[in-house]
């Protein structure tokens, strides 16, 4: 696909999400403050599979501005985010400057930064990747293979993200994409969204601002569709065992179709007519040995 391979469809994706980036904080409100005041961007299903993160070393691939990665900060986690995007760095330096909140932020494509610090002997606790993180990689078994190669005995790999039976369908619930991606990249030639700007309230729990309006990223990007057991027998190959699997069957905060039922904790349901699917999934692996 355009002759691209590997490490440029990544630096593709680093472009489109450097325009994105900026629309999509353009939108929040005090963010900073938020966070000193106590407030969290997490939700409780990430929260229930991390378990008690206090005190442990943390490092949260694919970061983005770093607002998720801090609130893990404010539980007592020491943190370290990684992201391809320059702006979303930067952006997480000076929040995590501002917020008073600890944190190391690298900018680095995610297979580069899990090779270096496996070369430096670097070792994690807990690896978390979340939300819209899946879709970006390019190699499934080498992502979990590096994962498993920086995690301490007993750490741990949490993942949640959208379940990729949600992503065969388009904004208006028709069925438009393959279940097995096969590890083709899918290119989107209008790149990443501001899906901030038109989810409002539910992505921005410090509070909504008009920010950047009638934003077209022009930056393509190239996507990944991985079915559930690509990524499970990705998991046990790179010798993790894994303890949990959930299906849940709502979004968090993520509006992927046009129509959608709010519920409590700015979730969001199919419509009760609409026979259920899975939205989103969540796993929890571990490296056999003690903690
Ligand atoms: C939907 S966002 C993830 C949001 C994140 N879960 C959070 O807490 O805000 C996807 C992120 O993946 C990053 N990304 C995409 N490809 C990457 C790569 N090859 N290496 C590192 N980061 C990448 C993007 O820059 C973007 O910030």
């Amino acid at each position: 696909m355009d002759g691209l391979r590997g490490n440029e469809w990544h630096e593709a994706n680093r472009r489109s999400w450097n325009a994105a980036t900026v629309a999509h904080n353009s939108h929040k409100r005090d963010q900073a403050g938020h966070l000193r005041r106590g407030g969290t961007t997490l939700f409780p299903e990430e929260i229930e599979l991390l378990g008690d993160v206090s005190g442990r070393r943390l490092v949260h691939l694919q970061c983005n501005s770093g607002q998720d990665t801090l609130s893990l900060a404010q539980l007592g986690a020491v943190v370290t985010g990684v992201d391809i995007s320059d702006e979303a760095i930067d952006f997480a330096r000076r929040l995590s400057a501002d917020s008073g909140l600890p944190g190391v932020f690298h900018r680095a494509d995610v297979y580069d930064w899990l090779a270096t610090a496996r070369d430096h002997g670097e070792q994690f606790d807990v690896a978390f990747s979340s939300y819209g993180s899946i879709c970006w990689l390019s190699d499934m078994k080498l992502w979990a293979a590096s994962i498993s190669a920086i995690l301490a005995d007993g750490g741990r790999l949490v993942v949640i993200d959208f379940h990729p039976v949600a992503l065969m369908f388009d904004e208006r619930f028709q069925l438009a994409h393959s279940y097995f991606g096969n590890g083709q990249p899918h290119k989107w030639d209008d790149g990443v969204s501001d899906y901030v700007g038109r989810a409002g309230a539910l992505l921005a729990p410090s509070g909504i601002e008009e920010g950047v309006r009638d934003f077209q990223n022009p930056h393509a990007t190239y996507e990944f569709q991985w079915h559930l057991s690509a990524v499970v027998t990705a998991v046990l190959d790179a010798g993790l065992r894994i303890d949990r699997l959930r299906e849940y069957p709502f979004f968090n905060a993520a509006k992927l179709y046009n129509d959608m039922c709010e519920g409590p904790s700015r979730r969001l349901y199919l419509p009760e007519n609409v026979p259920s699917i899975p939205l989103m999934f969540g796993l929890v692996a571990a490296k056999p040995g003690c903690a």
